[in-house]
């Protein structure tokens, strides 16, 4: 596809996208998070002034090399995060319309496993040794519907059934130890959907487990997301992931979105420099490609930080102003949002080719 077809077809998509925004106003709706660590340097918060939404029904795909806030960003999503030592400095963040970091300790956890629920890379680490596969999840529906224990494991069988677990009637008395990654992360799966949750918030789901069964794991959650509507936020380092899954990206570097909109423009038309050098080689949507692009350097430890552009030390193009300057993430296109001076950067990548 020539430079002007393609960028056709992603105004093309944005005018969609934002059609659907029109009518309806996100599920998720975050905007200026800002968190802190205690301890940490003045003014480098390891997620700052962090803004993306989530649509019913859709899939944000967040991005970016690892430590740069992500995982901490989710937690508080989902009021998971201990404060302190973290502590949430600025932004706001709206659950269909209810701000969530004010609730009560109470209102979260009656919206966590219900209406909002969490998977995470290592299901070892949620789940509980000491009790049985069906036992827990029966606990996660009782605890937010006025069900039985008897009509609770019902419903937990059915999900191991939905999540494709062999010899599902056996593996309901079994302990998470008496299974392999792969089963356990199933059953974080079948926990996380038993309430069909509106949001569905899957940090690295599939990191941790072999490459053969990275796959299916995937393939099973897209599976159970079209057939509940559940919307995803999706944490992953594999971009041919993002190609497949994803309807928005935001892309994250050092604690700040510098890069989102739909994915067709982030594919097709990366603005921020480190989207471009994440993207390395990747040749176009919808390609299986393999996980990030290294890029030269490190994301610099908070004492090093600079004021401006985080990205600036790394960047082939940053300048003075980069370095002192913080750019706005400003708007390229409706919908389509970078973080960076030079952006739109045609005529920079054009010099640089
Ligand atoms: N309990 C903590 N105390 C201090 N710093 C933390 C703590 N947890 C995470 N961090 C820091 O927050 C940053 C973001 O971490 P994280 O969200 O886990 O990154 P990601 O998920 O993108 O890999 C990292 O630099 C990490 O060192
Ligand atoms: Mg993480």
């Amino acid at each position: 596809m020539g430079h002007e077809a393609v960028r056709q077809s992603s105004a093309e998509a944005h005018q969609i996208g934002n059609a659907a925004v029109a009518f309806e106003p996100p599920l998720l709706n975050v905007q200026g998070l800002s968190i802190r660590f205690d301890g940490a340097p003045k003014g480098v918060n390891v997620v700052d002034d962090v803004s993306f939404s989530v649509r019913k029904g859709k899939t944000l795909c967040i991005v970016g090399e690892s430590g740069c806030g992500k995982s901490v960003t989710s937690l508080a999503l989902m009021g998971l995060l201990p404060t302190p030592p973290a502590r949430i400095v600025a932004g706001s963040a709206t659950f269909d319309g209810q701000d969530l970091l004010t609730l009560s300790e109470r209102e979260r956890a009656d919206l966590r496993g219900d209406r909002m629920a969490m998977i995470f890379q290592e299901p070892m680490t949620s789940l509980n040794p000491a009790f049985t596969i069906g036992d827990q999840i029966a606990e996660g529906i009782v605890r937010h519907r006025k069900v039985s224990k008897g009509e609770a494991m019902d419903r937990a069988l059915d999900m191991l059934k939905k999540v494709r677990i062999p010899a599902p009637e056996k593996r309901l008395r079994a302990y998470p130890h008496e299974m392999s990654g792969g089963m356990r992360q199933r059953v974080m799966i079948a926990m996380a959907l038993a309430n069909n949750p509106e949001l569905l918030i899957a940090d690295e789901p599939t990191t941790a487990l072999d490459v053969t069964i990275q796959a299916q794991i995937l393939a099973l959650i897209q599976r159970l997301q079209e057939e509940t509507g559940t919307a995803m936020i999706l944490i992953t380092h594999d971009l041919g992931v993002v190609a497949e899954v994803a309807d928005e990206v935001a892309v994250m570097y050092a604690g700040h979105v510098v890069e989102s909109g739909p994915v067709e423009a982030i594919f097709e038309d990366p603005q921020h420099p480190y989207t471009i050098g994440l993207m390395g080689s990747v040749p176009s949507l919808g390609r299986r490609q393999g996980r990030l692009a290294t890029i030269r350097g490190t994301v610099p430890p908070a004492e090093l930080m600079p004021k401006g552009c985080r990205f600036t030390p790394r960047c082939p193009f940053s300048d003075a102003r980069c370095a002192n300057e913080l750019p706005p993430l400003g708007e390229i296109r409706p919908g389509h949002l970078a973080r960076c001076w030079y952006a739109p950067l045609e005529q920079k990548r054009g010099a640089a080719a």
